[in-house]
């Protein structure tokens, strides 16, 4: 897959850090020029330098704030004029909200939605058209081991990335016989600063993550295996089957050791 997929051209969004600047890299690797998307342009410039440096990858830069309905059609059309046809797409962009429902910002909770689900949803759309006329192409998407069950107290995200993992897994059953791979990624903690900006400062020091190098390389292989969905570490993959072997109720109900807020004494 590699050889064929040397010298084409990969969609990374959410490529200025953590997971998605790790795709870029192993992508750079492997031969492949880069669209980067995200909002951070400075983080992106230095990634595309330190990638044409290595690797003499040819970059391009979009800024782009993919909670905004209007930006995944303009990125394609950006593409296209530049005359770029995309044989990898990797729907990475994401972040999570930590919280309760009492002190829920509603408008950051419709923002997670419009960037994990509905931009995710148009440029895979909107993609797939042009390499299902080519017969070949592949898509990678960033789920979650969190869309296995749902989290007590991080539930839109968790419904978020179940709906990628489902419609990862639906598309990769249609396309497969036509020339599409559509792999589905679901990592446990890895250490980016997703936490973080999640709302969890200092959970990921207290638990036990993978980096993103390891991840990304069992993502990408997966994919070049034309596999369906892969998880990142047997731990995890066993965390994935405890849905499965006792009931739901309680495995939500567990979910609640992991973020729930903590109250001052007397509240
Ligand atoms: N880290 C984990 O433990 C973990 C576990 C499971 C799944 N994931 C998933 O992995 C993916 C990557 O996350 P990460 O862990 O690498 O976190 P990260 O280090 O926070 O990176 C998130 C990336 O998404 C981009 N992004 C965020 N909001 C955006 C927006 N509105 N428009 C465009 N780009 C945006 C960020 O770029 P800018 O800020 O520059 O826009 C950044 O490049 C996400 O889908 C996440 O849900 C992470």
């Amino acid at each position: 897959m590699w050889k064929r997929l040397a010298d084409q051209w990969a969609l990374v969004t959410g490529a200025s850090a953590g997971l998605g600047a790790e795709f870029s890299r192993q992508l750079a690797s492997r031969g492949m020029h880069l669209v980067l998307v995200a909002r951070r342009g400075d983080l992106m410039t230095e990634l595309a330098h330190e990638l044409h440096t290595k690797h003499g990858t040819r970059c391009e830069i979009i800024l782009a704030d993919l909670s905004d309905p209007v930006e995944p059609r303009r990125i394609l059309d950006e593409i296209s004029a530049k005359g770029i046809s995309i044989e990898l797409l990797v729907n990475n962009a994401g972040f999570g909200v930590v919280g309760e429902v009492d002190s829920a910002d509603i408008d950051r909770l419709l923002q997670l939605i419009r960037l994990n689900i509905s931009a995710l949803t148009e440029l895979t759309y909107r993609i797939l058209p042009g390499m299902l006329e080519r017969g070949h192409g592949a898509i990678l998407n960033v789920s979650s081991l969190s869309a296995f069950q749902p989290v007590a107290y991080m539930g839109v995200y968790a419904a978020s990335k179940a709906f990628v993992l489902h419609l990862s897994e639906a598309l990769h059953c249609e396309l497969y016989d036509r020339g599409i791979t559509v792999t589905a990624v679901c990592p446990g903690v890895t250490r980016t600063s997703f936490f973080d900006i999640a709302g969890a400062p200092g959970w990921l020091q207290k638990h036990s993550s993978l980096a993103v190098e390891p991840v990304v390389k069992l993502a990408l292989n997966a994919l070049a295996r034309r596999q369906q969905c892969v998880i990142p570490g047997w731990k995890n993959f066993f965390l994935t089957l405890l849905v499965r072997i006792t009931s739901r109720r309680r495995v939500v109900k567990e979910s609640t050791r992991f973020f729930r807020p903590r109250r001052k004494t007397g509240q």
